[in-house]
């Protein structure tokens, strides 16, 4: 990897790395709260490869000015034998989307799963208001998919019933067996198509929906009309993936991945800036 430029050195700098990179909205969400807040610092987008891992971290150690990074798709696990410390969530999904300096180390911490959390906390009418155990089912079994557990996890007081389903086996079985951490309860393995009946909470983390025409080629017909059963997919754009469409067409709750995007990026900035940046409706507008 090419030594950062030099005319980052005037400023802080921060980077969203990954590969492929260019479809990020990050720099949009952080250059908007930098200059909102007058802050002189600067968010880039860093396509890398995987052997550029290693010197991007020693990089981002020894360079004053760069102060902080987000990590996506495909390195939010493979990210960290590099990292000096990571915070016990981080930890527990072994999953890093952000990373912050502290006395001189670099510290890998997972935002996403909190940001899950929270939108569903923010969801209103769900589950009676009662703190009765979750029954999901989470469709996936990739690089976000251990942070969606591990948050309705959280959610949980006892034990949920927590189902997986993903189009590779062995994935999902690889993210039961090693990817996640101190779970209360494992997720159970289901055959694609095998739906179970009254779930409160359907999340689709996979990246089938990215194109207009994508389709799970799921039957979810038994879920007509149950308003409570909440289809959450993390794609945000498009804003109605199929698999939200057909659930909004057969009268069930939908979320799209837009607000836990954005509040992922914000508790990112808080532990860059101390900042707790407004959500607005520019930044909303921005991600649309
Ligand atoms: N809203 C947010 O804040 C947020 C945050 C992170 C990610 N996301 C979104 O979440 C999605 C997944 O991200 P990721 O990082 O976990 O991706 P990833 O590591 O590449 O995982 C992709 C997943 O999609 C599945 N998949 C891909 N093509 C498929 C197909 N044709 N049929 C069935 N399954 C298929 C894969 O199954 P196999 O195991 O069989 O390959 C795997 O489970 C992306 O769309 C991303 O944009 C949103």
């Amino acid at each position: 990897m090419t030594k950062l430029r030099s005319t980052y050195e005037s400023m802080s700098n921060y980077f969203v790395i990954g590969n492929p990179i260019d479809h990020s909205l990050s720099p949009l969400i952080h250059n908007y709260w930098f200059k909102k807040y007058k802050i002189q610092s600067k968010y880039e987008k860093k396509k890398l490869k995987e052997n550029d891992l290693k010197n991007f971290i020693t990089e981002m150690k020894n360079n004053k000015q760069i102060d902080g990074a987000n990590v996506t798709v495909p390195f939010k696990k493979k990210i960290i034998p590099f990292l000096d410390q990571l915070t016990d969530i981080s930890q527990k999904t072994l999953s890093v989307n952000t990373i912050y300096k502290e006395n001189g180390k670099l510290i890998g911490h997972n935002t996403d799963a909190p940001a899950f959390t929270q939108t569903l906390l923010d969801l209103k009418d769900w589950r009676d208001g009662s703190n009765r155990p979750l029954k999901s089912l989470i469709i996936g079994a990739g690089g976000v998919t251990s942070s969606v557990i591990f948050a309705i996890e959280e959610l949980n007081d006892v034990q949920g019933e927590n189902y997986i389903m993903n189009r590779t086996k062995k994935n999902a079985e690889d993210l039961i067996r090693t990817g996640l951490k101190e779970l209360k309860t494992k997720p159970k393995f289901l055959d694609w198509g095998d739906i179970p009946q009254n779930l409160d909470i359907i999340v689709n983390t996979t990246s089938v929906g990215l194109a207009k025409d994508d389709n799970l080629k799921l039957d979810f017909s038994i879920y007509k009309n149950s308003k409570k059963t909440v289809f959450y997919d993390l794609i945000y754009n498009p804003k109605e993936t199929n698999f939200l469409n057909d659930a909004k067409e057969r009268g069930n709750t939908v979320i799209n991945g837009k607000m836990m995007f954005v509040l992922q990026a914000k508790k990112a900035f808080l532990h860059w800036t101390k900042i707790d940046a407004e959500i607005d409706d520019e930044i909303l507008k921005l991600l649309d």
